[in-house]
């Protein structure tokens, strides 16, 4: 007899965003004509850039021909990307990275929710809450956390609240934990770190032997200065911190998968003894023997990303979504609404109007103005009561999602 791995039974309803498009179609079908705005899941709608796009062509061409094929990419990533990488992303900002602590990837998302195989299963999880929520479901899955309570809260994780009340700035644990997620800038709530702020968590990580996974995914929508680009920025994280980038929302990549996590040689982690291994080594062995890497044409377009002309093409589309994200901001706070992020990051994280639950709110704006956001309180416990709006809908959309809040919405 089969069994299962019954952690999955422990796993809440369906992933978020599974459930809203469920919901999304339940509603279309019974409403065929409404023209519905999607500012939900946080899908880009701006084409590839062209210096994108012409970088895929030649290497699809290359593809074509017996001399320029390519076969199995190298696992961890072909040179040109890892050097491109390095040298725009690490040196640029005065991070030293060598090429075999980058391992390119097909996403943020895959390398976020597998990185947890290579912990011990008995490893204590911090999350920051609300969270995106692959953190939290895949360590669930592998065992690390018990049931969850009436209070949506699982067993065994350790939860640091994120809030209007503490400015966004999650308190350090009080209890003992062993890995710490965190988001910077952040998805959902769109707010950020500073590099003094971080600091803190790096130096507790050294002293406690805690593992930084930090997920900067959106360090491109960064504007103002005294946010760090990277992890690596502050003195001692190459001891602790993992971090993942992705080209999805930098690059328009979310349909072409590519990202790339860092692991610096001199983080460690142990044995159940006390004998320190490198966490470097146990990546690239499980990279090695589940991926056969991220395709040429693919790797070819990230690396297009970095030439001048990508770089000010990227840099155009990244304003285009940063102008939403102060629409929608200023939009929103024009009718009396509280509204964080938008700011560093392509996410407005907003309050429900009259303490109105997070999913009653996602309905009402679904069928008064239909228009798609996402519940806070599907990222975790403390995001009861608020509700995201993404920045990657077109302006069109954008204008006429924001208009609809403003007529269709009683507060
Ligand atoms: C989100 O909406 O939170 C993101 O699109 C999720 C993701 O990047 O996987």
């Amino acid at each position: 007899m089969a069994t299962i791995n019954e952690n999955y039974l422990n796993l809440a309803g369906s992933y978020l965003f599974a459930e809203i498009a469920k919901r999304v179609t339940a509603f279309k079908n019974d409403n065929p004509e409404a023209d519905i705005i999607r500012l939900g899941i946080g899908d880009v709608t701006r084409p590839l850039v062209p210096a994108v796009i012409e970088s895929m062509h030649k290497a699809v061409d290359e593809m074509g021909s017996e001399e320029t094929f390519h076969g199995y990419s190298p696992d961890f990533g072909y040179s040109f990307l890892l050097k491109t990488i390095i040298e725009h992303d690490y040196t640029a900002r005065g991070i030293e990275i060598d090429e075999g602590e980058v391992f390119v990837s097909d996403g943020a998302k895959s390398d976020t929710g597998n990185i947890q195989e290579i912990f011990g299963a008995n490893n204590i999880v911090a999350i920051t809450d609300p969270v995106y929520p692959v953190y939290l479901d895949t360590n669930v899955m592998a065992g690390r956390t018990g049931k969850i309570g009436p209070d949506g809260r699982f067993e065994k994780i350790v939860y640091l609240p994120c809030n209007a009340e503490n400015n966004f700035v999650p308190a350090l644990p009080t209890e003992k934990v062993d890995m710490i997620y965190l988001c910077v800038p952040n998805n959902p709530t769109g707010t950020t770190l500073n590099k003094e702020q971080l600091k803190t968590w790096v130096d507790y990580a050294k002293e406690n032997k805690v593992i930084i996974l930090y997920d900067s995914a959106y360090e491109a929508f960064i504007a103002e200065d005294n946010v760090p680009h990277s992890i690596y920025e502050v003195e001692g994280a190459k001891d602790v911190a993992i971090e993942f980038r992705s080209f999805s929302k930098t690059a328009g990549f979310t349909g072409t998968r590519c990202a790339y996590t860092v692991i610096p040689k001199t983080v460690l982690a142990y044995t159940a003894s006390g004998e320190a291994h490198p966490l470097n080594k146990l990546w690239a062995r499980r990279v090695s023997t589940k991926f056969n890497g991220v395709p040429y044409i693919i790797q070819r377009a990230a690396e297009a990303v970095y030439s001048p002309a990508g770089q000010k093409q990227i840099k155009d589309t990244i304003k285009y979504y940063m102008t939403n994200a102060k629409l929608i901001r200023e939009g929103l706070e024009s009718i009396g609404l509280t509204v964080f992020g938008g700011v560093n990051a392509p996410y407005i994280w907003l309050k429900t109007p009259n303490g109105m639950d997070s999913w009653e709110f996602f309905d009402k704006l679904l069928t008064e103005a239909h228009l798609v956001g996402t519940p806070g309180s599907g990222f975790g416990p403390s995001g009861a009561g608020y509700f995201r709006l993404t920045s990657f809908g077109s302006y069109e959309n954008t204008v006429a999602a924001v208009e609809r809040i403003k007529t269709r919405i009683k507060l």
